[in-house]
């Protein structure tokens, strides 16, 4: 089987009983394996570190080093972590085979052994072994194409923020009659243009973010600030927002300031992110609160909605990239999917949490919790 493939199999053979070791190397030979062999776990270690073995055969009960130290060393060294260790037993205990496979041993035989059993064993864990690299090779694959693909997206989208920005400017100063007055039929054009190009930006801008935050590359700025202070400014940067949809909208910081040790900028886009949600899928005439206030295990940015609620079968992706419910926005109001992604990966920087308690028709909760400046220093 093994010439077949056109390569032979090494088998390294560690036993300290000659007779052993002899009856094992034939049958493997005859069985088209490379044989090599050691009488002692120190022999085997220099054998491994000389040259390449695709496979083990160990007795546990050595001279010296114990077969259960030999797999400890082969197994916490990366470049021999990978080579299958079949434990050929006779006199030990359950427990020591049973500590040889917490070890890293792939399977075990006992002594005596018929040459059926042994290389039906081998056979076994050599496809094993094989199919486990070709699905380690796939992965790093895989994440080499996904890395690839999120360069490819950072770059265009890149390049498509530079144009984009140019409609949205030219398209302000087309409306804002710069160039002589428009009548009202093209002022409606020019402003669905703006929108459009703006609602593109945004988009374009969150996938720059998402792959920003996924490649490891954000740094937290972390300062002592105030919580409530971060949600009263983005509360009041959105109400016009929620005066145009006729929403209800209420601002509360029932503890006043809220000593927490973040990036103001980060959460001030967590609180942005929340309450455009909020506005967003809440129906004219709705209600939305921004509530601030501290537990003993954080400072809380509560952002409450009376709008569809989430279904909650739904509520387990929400935080995941371009995941979207049923729930649509009220008022034609854009969206890919990417905002909440955003807000779980700058909260998971922080160490912070982030949930969603909801009742389907009944509004939904979203929570936002992070770590209080004392608990972080006690400056
Ligand atoms: N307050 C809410 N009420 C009801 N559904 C919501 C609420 N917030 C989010 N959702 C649901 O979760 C989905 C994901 O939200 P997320 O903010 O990630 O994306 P989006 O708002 O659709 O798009 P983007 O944020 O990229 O502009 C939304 O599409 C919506 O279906
Ligand atoms: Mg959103």
């Amino acid at each position: 089987m093994n010439e077949k493939e056109g390569v032979r199999t090494t088998a390294l053979v560690i036993d300290d009983d000659p007779e052993m070791v002899l009856i094992l190397g034939h049958s493997l030979l005859t069985h088209g394996f490379e044989v090599l062999t050691a009488g002692s776990a120190e022999e085997a270690l220099s054998a491994v570190a000389e040259a390449p073995i695709d496979m083990i055969i160990l007795d546990l009960i050595l001279p010296g080093m114990s077969g259960i130290d030999f797999l400890k060393r082969l197994k916490s060294n990366p470049a021999w972590r990978s080579i299958p260790v079949i434990i050929a037993t006779a006199r030990e205990s359950a427990e020591d085979v049973e500590l040889g496979l917490a070890e890293g041993a792939e399977d075990y035989i006992r002594k005596p052994f018929s040459n059926i059993e042994l290389l039906a064993r081998i056979n076994a864990t050599l496809r094993e072994k094989k199919l486990r690299n070709r699905l380690e090779n796939s992965n790093s694959e895989l994440l080499r194409l996904c890395q690839m693909k999120d360069e490819f997206l950072s770059m265009v989208s890149h390049d498509i923020r530079t144009p984009l920005n140019s409609i949205v400017g030219f398209a302000d100063f087309l409306l804002e009659a710069k160039m002589g007055d428009l009548n009202e039929k093209q002022a409606r054009m020019v402003d669905v243009i703006k929108k459009s190009a703006k609602a593109q930006l945004s988009l374009v801008e969150n996938l720059l973010e998402v792959a920003r935050l996924n490649s490891g590359r954000v740094v937290l700025r972390l300062r002592p600030a105030d919580l409530a202070g971060i949600a009263q400014e983005c509360y009041d940067g959105t109400a016009p927002t929620a005066r145009k949809k006729n929403i209800d909208f209420i601002f509360t910081a029932r503890d006043g300031i809220v000593p927490v040790m973040v990036d103001d900028q980060r959460i001030c886009q967590v609180a942005n992110n929340l309450i455009s949600n909020a506005l967003k899928f809440t129906p004219r005439g709705g209600r939305v609160e921004v509530d601030v206030f501290r537990e003993p295990k954080g400072g809380v940015l509560c952002i409450r909605d009376t709008g569809p609620g989430i279904p909650e079968e739904e509520r387990m992706k929400l935080f995941s990239r371009f995941e979207q419910t049923r729930i649509k926005a009220t008022a034609g109001e854009s969206g890919f999917g990417l905002g909440l992604a955003i807000v779980k990966n700058i909260v998971d920087m922080h160490n912070g949490r982030v949930w969603v308690e909801s009742r389907s028709g009944e509004g939904s909760e979203f929570f936002v919790q992070l770590p209080l400046k004392e608990i972080v220093s006690p400056n």
